[in-house]
């Protein structure tokens, strides 16, 4: 498909000419029956009219062959429609293993962004061209959406759990970032941009923009929030932290839970909706700003697996970043 035909903002991620080709698919498809079935209606009602008063014509016995036609062949296109769908659909709502992290929170009325290495943006998305980025989003308030147009993706923003999105830029350049669910008065004004950078320039810039990140944030919080005296290891009155991330974690209920962001998320902010097995109730349910509980998730991630884990022990000292 032509990038620069007018009809559609110009392609710019890797599902933008998936999703564009189904659409025009579609579109052929339904323009393809409404000119036969519209040409024929005419055509027939010229051939077939009647030709005089007193013109009776023949009853019409009807066509097993016609009617089987007409009914299997429909059915094969919506179901290819399906079937083609489904599978981009599905591409879609996968993001790659290797991709790139970046939290985002939206508020009325703005996005708020967070790389893995602490580099926070407003209304702005600085990515890397050519590489997965996969966004795990939420909302502080109202149901927010997600939307670049350029890219062919849109996510709705949820209050008090995480939705995911992916994409992969495939030009450098600026795309325009859209909120597309209204959110109040000034739901026009969430607007933003996502910047694609050649791979290098886009490490210069996190370089340039590196404060503390996210886990040194979380680490931070944890000691701050007297998280450590539950989740120490010489108290362990709560479970232990360490190489939990993406591990089944057996609950009081006999089922087992993935310890992914979203159950963390859960586990922070309302624990005891998933008890886990061998502990009693004691949390109490924390009142954090979205932003600080990427930052523990975040914490938690860096304790393992596949990173190695800063040892927890009791008492040590808050670390403080360098400003
Ligand atoms: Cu946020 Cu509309």
């Amino acid at each position: 498909m032509d990038s620069d035909f007018v009809l559609f903002p110009p392609q710019g991620s890797t599902l933008a000419s998936k999703v564009d080709a189904i659409f025009f698919y579609i579109l052929g498809v339904c323009l393809f029956f409404t000119l036969l079935i519209a040409t024929l209606v005419l055509y027939f009602a010229i051939k077939y009219r009647r030709r005089s008063e007193a013109e009776c014509p023949r009853p019409v016995v009807g066509s097993l062959r016609l009617e089987i036609a007409w009914s299997v062949i429909p059915l094969l296109l919506a179901l290819s429609m399906f079937a083609w769908a489904a599978s981009v659909y599905y591409e879609i709502i996968t993001p790659p293993e290797d991709a790139m992290q970046v939290y985002v929170i939206g508020r009325q009325w703005m996005w708020h962004l967070q790389h893995v290495g602490g580099q926070r943006e407003i209304n702005m998305l600085h990515v890397p061209v050519g590489k997965p980025v996969k966004l795990t989003m939420t909302s502080q308030d109202v149901i927010h959406s997600f939307y670049v147009p350029e890219f062919r993706v849109k996510q709705d923003v949820l209050p008090k759990r995480y939705t995911t999105l992916w994409f992969q830029a495939t030009r450098a350049g600026q795309f325009h970032l859209f909120c597309a669910e209204y959110c109040g008065t000034n739901h026009s004004a969430m607007i933003g941009k996502v910047i694609a950078m050649e791979p290098t320039r886009f490490q210069e810039w996190l370089a340039q923009r590196s404060d503390g990140s996210l886990a040194t944030e979380g680490r931070k919080l944890f000691y701050s929030k007297q998280c450590i005296v539950c989740h120490g290891r010489e108290t362990p009155r709560a479970p232990l932290l360490e190489n939990l991330y993406l591990k089944r974690v057996p609950l009081q209920s006999g089922e087992q839970v993935l310890a992914d962001d979203e159950y963390l998320r859960e586990s922070i902010v309302n624990p005891r909706a998933k008890l886990v097995a061998g502990f009693q109730p004691i949390m109490p349910p924390y009142q954090l700003k979205e932003e600080e509980v990427t930052q523990l998730i975040a914490f938690i991630k860096s304790l393992g697996p596949g990173e190695t884990p800063p040892r927890i022990e009791r008492r040590e000292p808050p670390v403080t970043a360098p400003p």
